[in-house]
């Protein structure tokens, strides 16, 4: 997956996109590899938290909130790392441009009922085909409690509409924001701490996903 372009997306705000987006940068980047964060969001919120002391650890991160940012993604997918696209929670022309190219979509979903009915638009986008292409995604829950009835219930929901889940969660803990005040993600604060690990986690799947798909097109 060295230079795969990978888009964090869904119409709900406030479901981890940004969050999920820059802990994902961070860990392959302090995994050696030269991971970009493209921020498309008007919001600024990777921009706004690189401003802050830790700079998520050094990541590389372009703002560019027009039209054209699919077009900064791939300059930046120029064989030395991952490159991921943080995008606004609403629909715009931006996003569907790089839902078009992108070479993998995680949707980031809150196991609750208005969450996921919102979140059906975004995933009924994504299994039509954009622009006639249906890119390769999956669905990660997030803000979880572990072994919770309603996140089972969600993940059985969900995958039984055909949207494919993936198997790791991003449980709620409050060190996302806690080290977000610093500009960090929790591989920054404490690299093996359980939020940490289930970012490796998520990146791990993600990875799998993505050598799987490149070995059939191979
Ligand atoms: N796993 C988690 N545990 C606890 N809090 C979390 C987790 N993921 C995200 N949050 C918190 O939830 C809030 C919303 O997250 P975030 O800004 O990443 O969502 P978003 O989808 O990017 O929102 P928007 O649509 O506005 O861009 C933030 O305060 C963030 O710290
Ligand atoms: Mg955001």
């Amino acid at each position: 997956m060295t230079s795969s372009i990978i888009t964090v997306a869904t119409m709900k705000g406030g479901s981890g996109k940004s969050t999920l987006a820059s802990c994902l940068a961070v860990h392959w980047h302090l995994g050696g590899r030269r991971a970009t964060i493209i921020d498309t969001d008007p919001q600024r919120s990777i921009v706004r938290l690189a401003a802050r002391e830790r700079a998520l650890g050094g990541v590389t991160v372009v703002e560019d909130a027009t039209e054209e940012a699919w077009k900064a993604a791939k300059r930046h997918a120029n064989g030395f790392g991952p490159v991921i696209i943080d995008t606004p929670g609403f629909r715009s022309q931006s996003t569907l441009a790089c839902l078009f190219m992108t070479d993998f979509v995680l949707v980031p979903v809150k196991p609750s009922p208005f969450d996921v009915d919102r979140m059906v638009d975004t995933l009924n986008l994504l299994t039509n085909g954009v622009s006639g292409r249906r890119p390769l995604f999956r669905c990660v829950l997030t803000q979880t409690t572990r072994d919770s009835v309603i996140a089972k219930h969600v993940r059985a929901e969900l995958t039984e509409a055909g949207f494919p889940v993936l198997k790791s969660e991003m449980t709620n803990r409050v060190i996302y924001a806690e080290a977000a005040l610093w500009g960090a993600t929790p591989s920054l604060i404490e690299r093996t701490g359980a939020a940490a690990r289930d970012i490796a986690a998520i990146a791990d799947e993600v990875e799998d996903i993505l050598n799987v798909s490149r070995a059939v097109v191979a």
